[in-house]
């Protein structure tokens, strides 16, 4: 009681906060997401994501370099994908010489203790912008599985430690966990995004793959059937128990700083690593205010990623990995 009780005894100074604080944050809790462009020597600038680009296969193996050197471990990979490759049935995403399947090689070629994590999901390689199939403006479920579990064979073939799926059909973890097994892929680790949202915070991420819901008739607009109510809570309980029963590794909640609820809910429930995405909507935020002098982007950007392990994260998906890895040395 106070005044024999005063917290700020425990505040005083930099050391006595140093001494007992909860948190550490560290370039090992970062997975960084990569854009991949077709061609040489490219660097394509991303206007809503400033400081992030889309590169070609050779500078993406320089920039993999730097990173590792930064102490980031881990890359999460997307490609983005020439129009006359898309279509309904995404056959280019499993395409053995594809840009995809030539990156996860390159990367472990030049790093080989990179972990790579490619996305799994058909939106890049869609004409029409869905994880899926479309058919009679439904995103069909089981036929989609069937892709996915070619997608990710074909990662695992070209030498990913991990797959992604963000996708968010039902039932994929178990197929894609039962053709690792049956293709002699045992140690190939699934992170599933388990507990994916339809949210609004992904915006600049579809025009960095120009990947988005494209407007037409009989094509739902959003992602709504697939990707979780941004209301519901319990069922991401739900979403991650199946996601375990099918076999995934790791479990992830997206987007990440509007869900930390989710991401406590989901460590205090379950005993398996947990990640959760810092998504580009959420970066745009951060740098748009900074780049207006309106917040400093430094303090932002680590108080943020803090927060997440705070909430539980043992990972952290964030477009920020660099940066912040060169502050926290
Ligand atoms: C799609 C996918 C998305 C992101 C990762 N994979 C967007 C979506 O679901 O439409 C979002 C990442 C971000 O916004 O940073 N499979």
């Amino acid at each position: 009681m106070f005044p024999y009780n005063r917290h700020r005894r425990l505040r005083k100074n930099e050391s006595l906060r140093n001494l007992v604080r909860e948190t550490h944050l560290t370039p090992n809790d970062f997975v960084l997401p990569i854009f991949i462009a077709e061609g040489k020597n490219v660097k394509e600038a991303i206007p809503s994501m400033p400081g992030i680009y889309r590169h070609s296969l050779d500078l993406t193996i320089q920039e993999v370099k730097e990173i590792w050197n930064l102490g980031i471990k881990a890359v999460n990979v997307y490609v983005k994908v020439n129009s006359n490759l898309k279509d309904n049935t995404g056959k280019e995403a499993w395409n053995p010489d594809g840009l995809m399947q030539q990156t996860i090689k390159e990367i472990k070629n030049a790093v080989p203790e990179m972990v790579v994590m490619p996305d799994v999901a058909l939106d890049p390689y869609s004409i029409y912008g869905h994880d899926g199939i479309v058919q009679n403006g439904q995103i069909l479920n089981d036929a989609t599985n069937d892709a996915l579990v070619k997608m990710s064979l074909s990662h695992a073939e070209a030498g990913a430690d991990f797959v992604a799926p963000s996708d968010m059909m039902d039932g994929r973890i178990g197929a894609i966990r039962e053709a690792l097994e049956e293709n002699n892929f045992p140690d190939v680790g699934i992170i599933s995004y388990a507990a994916k949202y339809a949210s609004s915070f992904y915006g600049p991420f579809r025009d960095a793959l120009n990947s988005a819901p494209v407007d037409m008739q009989n094509v739902p607009k959003d992602k709504k059937t697939y990707q979780m109510d941004y209301h519901n809570a319990q069922e991401a309980l739900r979403e991650v128990e199946e996601d375990i029963a099918e076999g995934a590794d790791i479990v992830m909640v997206k987007p990440g700083m509007a869900y930390l609820d989710i991401v406590r809910l989901v460590k205090d429930n379950y005993n398996i690593p947990v990640s959760v995405f810092q998504v580009s909507g959420e970066y745009a935020m951060l740098k748009a205010a900074a780049a207006n002098g309106w917040l400093d982007h430094e303090k932002v950007m680590l108080e943020s990623l803090t927060a997440f392990k705070r909430a539980g994260a043992d990972m952290i998906f964030t477009y920020f990995s660099k940066e912040a890895a060169k502050l926290l040395g």
